[in-house]
């Protein structure tokens, strides 16, 4: 220890931490702004969920429920899951952070692929243990990969499936033989962020009643429309659940954002709504994308990500986009600097988004 400082040090690692760069929404002399630079849903929250907020503005001054049954019940009922094995959060964030704080720390190393969202590293470093960017194969994670990089020191695997930002899926017979060739004293998370947009997929359910050592995290920042409400929830083993339950703050999920996700999950037929408007979107955009010469992986996801030629073409189209208004996202901080994140928006903002990279692609000759 320091004794000489002059002022408080942080604990070792966390001035190596840069911090999460967000989905920017404001663009430099642009009056209507189109923002698909999140991975929000254009559509918003099922109605039933906005109510439920209105509802909850009558009684703020009243701390929340500090269990969360009736989010963990509903979320039970609707994806048949044992509620007790259901953690809720501010957003998945905190159960990366959480799962951090409580399995990982000084001389533990923690894997992420090598694409993986950046919160992996952010919140391994934050509990002061080292993150290890593990090699994907054409930006698909690679489990053979992964496993031989597992060391002594592993204590936690990050997979992000489908994955953001590159939008694709491993299929389950490879998340299957992660789970069961993983040593067992490594956690694998499997952070199912977008799983709703797969269709007949249980984003590792049978993984977590099958491993001590595998956990489910999910959001309702996605297809679910409530990003600036903070919700996510993990499914996990009951001594997994035991301890999160011991770190977590009594009242980490607002009210409001309680009774709107419990609303937002029931709500099972506007889901399914936005499910199908993202697929229709998504492959118009795709082939769009392809017609144009671009190329771009399928994509499991709500957003898609198209390959420039070369990044400062992928940072010009951006500025193209952004002189009118569309707000996209540079993915070079993921190590895909000739690639855009694009979110799939309503249909307006698709169309508009394809007539603007089509003209600024014509300008370049391409
Ligand atoms: C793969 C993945 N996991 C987790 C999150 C965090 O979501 P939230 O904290 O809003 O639940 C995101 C958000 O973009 C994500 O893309």
């Amino acid at each position: 220890m320091t004794l000489s400082a002059s002022a408080p040090l942080p604990q070792p690692g966390i001035l190596d931490i840069a911090p999460y760069t967000v989905g920017e929404s404001k663009a430099d002399g642009a009056n209507a702004i189109t923002k698909l630079s999140s991975n929000e849903n254009p559509l918003g929250p099922s109605p039933a969920a906005t109510d439920a907020v209105r509802a909850a503005a009558e009684h703020l001054a009243i701390y929340p429920s500090a269990d969360h049954l009736a989010l963990r019940q509903a979320i039970g009922d609707v994806h048949e899951l044992d509620p007790a094995q259901i953690v809720c959060g501010a957003g998945s964030d905190e159960i990366i952070s959480l799962l951090c704080q409580a399995y990982a720390g000084p001389g533990c190393e923690v894997l992420h692929t090598e694409h993986g969202f950046a919160m992996y590293p952010i919140s391994a470093r934050a509990a002061g243990a080292t993150p290890v960017s593990v090699p994907e194969r054409t930006r698909v994670a690679d489990v053979d990969a992964l496993l031989g990089a597992v060391t002594e020191a592993t204590t936690m695997l990050f997979l992000a499936n489908p994955n953001n930002p590159t939008g694709t899926i491993l299929p389950g017979a490879e998340v299957a033989r992660l789970a069961e060739e993983l040593p067992k004293h490594v956690m694998l998370v499997l952070d199912g962020a977008y799983a709703e947009y797969v269709q007949d997929f249980d984003a590792g359910r049978a993984l977590v009643d099958a491993h001590q050592n595998v956990v489910m995290t999910r959001t309702f920042s996605k297809i679910y429309g409530l990003g600036g409400l903070r919700v996510g929830w993990c499914y996990a083993p009951d001594a997994v659940v035991d301890v999160l339950h011991r770190i977590r703050g009594p009242f980490n999920v607002s009210a409001a954002g309680l009774l709107a996700a419990e609303a937002a999950v029931r709500d099972v037929s506007w889901t399914a709504h936005c499910c199908a408007e993202n697929a229709h979107w998504r492959l118009w955009m795709t082939e769009k994308l392809r017609d144009m010469g671009l190329a771009v992986d399928d994509s499991h996801a709500n957003f898609v990500l198209p390959r420039f030629a070369y990044p400062t073409q992928a940072q010009a189209a951006d500025a193209a986009l952004r002189a009118q208004g569309i707000i996209v996202r540079q993915v070079a901080g993921y190590g895909l600097p000739a690639f855009l994140r694009i979110t799939i928006g309503d249909e307006v903002a698709c169309r508009r988004v394809i007539s603007i990279l089509r003209d600024f692609l014509a300008g370049q000759g391409t």
